[in-house]
């Protein structure tokens, strides 16, 4: 059966690199990107995709039932990829309903809709929910997240992706729907919106504006590149085991003041500045509320089981990342424009 996949998030950062690994490995689907398009959906990252002939975009809501059965009637969805969501920390402390109602209802009105579609034939279909390693909650020094690890979520965001990972077990366990779920460690690579740290240092260090660094920047991430992870979800969503979870992570933790110096020395030679330049942009600023210290992923089960491994080292990575935002200011331009000007005044001038 050709499949007919409805990708939700597509116009975002990591479902971009989704939808267009897709619809160029499998030209016998039909890729649905299904997006409300907010602050951070964006359809100029699938540029290069748009007028593929297995390419489709729906602009819908998952909160609004009406336009997921909408989208599963025009097209005759037999999967979902799910990546619609709220997905920064420092909004959900700002503004947790929002995460309550795209990461959890929004979840539960995506279930409710492929069960119900699906009803007939439910061993032909399978529904596919991405989500990330803050549902674990934080380490210390030492250890590493597990599928085993119990979920232990202390901010509004990962509160609401943990709430929806488990509405996508409880939907398999009740109504025999087919799920797969990943947890995810921080990504990183082009079309990252500039909020979130790598992106956001990039473009401050252009516009040589100053470098907020949250308390002490001792706090550590385990960075994936975002080509990585489109490729670990494909694997999974064609090998994984339905009811099964798998960890995705880059074994490669990084203290998040280290990351910022590494991409202070690339810019200031890629930009011929002297080097040293945008170091002194470095602020350390007020901390996050409930910050977490460490997160770090135990990639084994998708790597023994799925044979998946990352393919991108950090240093090839990043030298690409930020290689694409120097060739892309137009792009950073356009999506800081606006709104995103507004936001960084607010969430900054307190810090
Ligand atoms: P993003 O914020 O860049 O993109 C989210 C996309 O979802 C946007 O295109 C937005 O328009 C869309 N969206 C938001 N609300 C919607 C709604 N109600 N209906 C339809 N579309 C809606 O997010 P991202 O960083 O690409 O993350 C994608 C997924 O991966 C999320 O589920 C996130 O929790 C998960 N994840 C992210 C990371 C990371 O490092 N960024 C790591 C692990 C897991
Ligand atoms: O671990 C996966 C998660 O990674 C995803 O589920 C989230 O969607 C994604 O946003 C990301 O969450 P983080 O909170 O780890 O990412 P962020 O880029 O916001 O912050 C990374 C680290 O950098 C974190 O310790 C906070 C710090 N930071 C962040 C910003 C934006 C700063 O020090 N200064 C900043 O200005």
């Amino acid at each position: 059966m050709s499949k007919k996949i409805l990708i939700t998030g597509g116009a975002g950062f990591i479902g971009s690199h989704v939808v267009r690994l897709f619809v160029n490995q499998y030209p016998q689907y039909q890729i649905v990107n299904f997006d409300a398009l907010t602050y951070a959906g964006n359809l100029e990252n699938l540029r290069d995709v748009e007028t593929a002939s297995n390419y489709h975009f729906f602009k819908g809501d998952i909160t609004v039932p009406q336009e997921i059965e909408a989208a599963f009637q025009q097209y005759g969805i037999t999967d979902v990829i799910h990546l619609a969501a709220e997905s920064h920390v420092d909004r959900s402390i700002h503004s947790p309903v929002d995460f309550v109602m795209t990461n959890v209802v929004g979840t539960v009105h995506l279930l409710n809709v492929a069960k119900q579609f699906w009803a007939s034939d439910l061993e032909n279909h399978l529904f596919y929910h991405v989500s990330t390693d803050e549902v674990y909650g934080t380490l210390g020094e030492t250890g590493l997240f597990t599928e085993q690890t119990p979920y232990d979520p202390r901010s509004p965001y990962s509160a609401s992706k943990a709430s929806s990972d488990h509405f996508v077990r409880a939907y398999h366990e009740t109504y025999h729907l087919r799920t797969v779920v990943s947890n995810c460690s921080n990504n990183y690579g082009p079309f990252h919106f500039p909020e979130k740290l790598i992106p956001l240092m990039i473009r401050n260090i252009l516009h040589q504006q100053p470098l907020p660094v949250y308390g002490d920047g001792l706090y550590t991430r385990d960075w994936l590149f975002v080509k990585d992870h489109a490729r670990a979800i494909d694997t999974v969503f064609h090998k994984g085991i339905v009811g099964e979870t798998y960890n995705i992570g880059g074994f490669n933790e990084w203290k998040n003041i280290d990351i910022v110096h590494l991409v202070c020395g690339i810019m200031d030679e890629k930009l011929g500045r002297e080097k040293g330049t945008s170091q002194q942009l470095i602020r350390f600023v007020k901390d996050r509320p409930g910050h977490d210290r460490r997160y770090a992923i135990d990639a084994t089960k998708i790597n023994r089981e799925l044979g998946w491994k990352p393919s991108v080292t950090f240093e090839e990575g990043i030298v690409e990342t930020i290689d694409w935002y120097l060739a892309n200011q137009e792009w950073l331009e356009h999506v800081s424009s606006g709104a995103y000007q507004s936001y960084y005044e607010s969430m900054y001038q307190n810090r």
